[in-house]
């Protein structure tokens, strides 16, 4: 009985309407939760945001909204305020929140076997490389855990092909990346990146990595024909640098160019790929085949850090046993979210919806005033806007007062907000989604 009442409050809970939000104060303060502090209630979202800048390193600037809870397109904060989900994680979720059947899918491999590492066979990876490398059509799947360290492996890959397969000369391989790229935050990624809040301060820096403009079909092939070159890396469209979509044609050019210099395409679709812009992978859109894909994020719905790199035998058996690996990549958990993760992709046709809400979204989007929002781009569920800034008008405070409106979105490099809701996201709730953002900019 108690538990059919606790059941019943929480799906009244669950399907109750947008609470009248609260005034969030913008900044944090540290001094309102002493360290030594006992509190016999939950921490309010001051209190919370007064901790983590308290105890954690001061790594991210998060939009002050402590969350709480999260289901399909909707997260809750800590006082029972409702928002629609407009980053979906960086496009980890694109499977909504707590997606019953990924849920269901860990735990029922969490309570049976969670990690033996590769040192044993399990019963469970061989059943997700199989279907993983069938879905995506190629031979072979090597399973990591995060994105930087499949976009990383896929680079050890293309080093180690162009020494056993292209015949470049020993240390002195080369990899290509576009300019604005963003891989992650280990060495390697920052080595390749041209965002100074990325590298600065880190040197020394990876040799071997070389830069040309993204979507400049000139320069690439400039640099391809540099016989030391492995591989070219790129993001069919670039996600961190403000979603930037390279022309229509760019990607054949790409695939191309690569066949024709011998060089590896290396696809990052860590964020584009996954239905997100309308289609399962991103270069879907012009039928090309990379050599390398890079999958992560919404590879678990936003569950677990599931990361894969997916390529044909030629260049995948280059790494023998011993050469390379990760204690958790693999493990039977993973697997079996990863699985649950693809099904739902597939079963809900989450491509389909991507596509068809984004042109509603963007057709939206394209109706605020020219002089506030100079820009309007993306495909499928991966937009964003450029807003004008001014003295006293910048992104930060459209997404304070969205978020004051019921719809969390984060901007990048001061004046784009990247409009990435999650996937299964139905029209009538994107027109109220669409309606906020009007009314938001028109508040200004
Ligand atoms: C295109 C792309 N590649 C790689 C990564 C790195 O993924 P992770 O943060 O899981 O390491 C990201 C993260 O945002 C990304 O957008």
């Amino acid at each position: 009985m108690k538990g059919m009442l606790l059941q019943l409050s929480r799906s009244l809970s669950r399907a109750g309407p947008v609470l009248t939000r609260r005034v969030h104060s913008s900044t944090c303060r540290a001094s309102t939760v002493s360290s030594k502090t006992k509190v016999d209630r939950p921490l309010n979202s001051d209190e919370i945001y007064a901790r983590e800048d308290k105890y954690g390193a001061h790594n991210y600037h998060p939009l002050p909204v402590a969350l709480e809870r999260g289901e399909g397109i909707y997260v809750w904060d800590v006082e029972g305020s409702r928002y629609y989900d407009f980053l979906s994680a960086y496009s980890a979720v694109n499977q909504g929140h707590c997606h019953p059947k990924i849920i269901a899918a860990l735990n029922a491999q969490a309570s049976k076997l969670t990690l033996t590492s590769r040192a044993f066979y399990n019963n469970v990876l061989g059943a997700y490389e199989e279907y993983i490398t069938n879905m995506f059509e190629y031979d072979k799947v090597l399973p990591m855990n995060t994105g930087v360290e499949g976009c990383e492996t896929a680079c050890k890959l293309a080093r180690k092909w162009a020494y056993s397969v292209k015949g470049v000369p020993r240390n002195k391989a080369k990899i290509i990346f576009a300019n604005g790229n963003f891989w992650g935050r280990t060495m390697a990624a920052i080595s390749s990146s041209t965002d100074p809040s990325s590298y600065e301060g880190f040197g020394p820096y990876m040799p071997g990595f070389e830069l040309v403009p993204y979507n400049d079909i000139p320069s690439l092939e400039k640099a391809l024909q540099d016989p030391n070159v492995a591989a070219f890396m790129v993001e069919p469209i670039q996600g961190e640098a403000g979603v930037v979509v390279p022309d229509q044609g760019y990607l054949t050019r790409v695939r191309e160019l690569c066949t024709k210099y011998n060089v590896l395409w290396i696809a990052d679709e860590v964020q584009t790929g996954l239905a997100r812009t309308g289609k399962m992978l991103a270069v879907d859109h012009e039928e090309v085949r990379p050599d390398v894909v890079v999958l992560g994020k919404a590879l678990s719905g936003g569950v677990y850090p599931v990361s894969a790199v997916l390529c044909d035998d030629e260049i995948m058996l280059t790494i023998k046993p011993g050469e390379h690996g990760s204690t958790y990549g693999g493990n039977p958990v993973a697997c079996q979210v990863a699985v649950a993760a693809l099904q739902v992709i597939e079963k809900e046709k989450l491509a389909e919806n991507a596509e068809r809400m984004g042109e509603i979204l963007r057709a939206g989007l394209t109706k605020l005033p020219k002089d506030i929002v100079t820009t309007v781009r993306g495909k499928g569920l991966l937009n964003a806007i450029v807003i004008r800034e001014t003295k006293d008008f910048d992104a930060w405070k459209v997404c304070l007062r969205l978020r004051d409106n019921g719809l969390l979105a984060k901007p990048t490099h001061g004046d784009i907000i990247r409009l990435a809701p999650p996937l299964i996201i139905k029209e009538h709730e994107l027109e109220e989604c669409v309606d906020i953002i009007q009314r938001t900019i028109m508040s200004f």
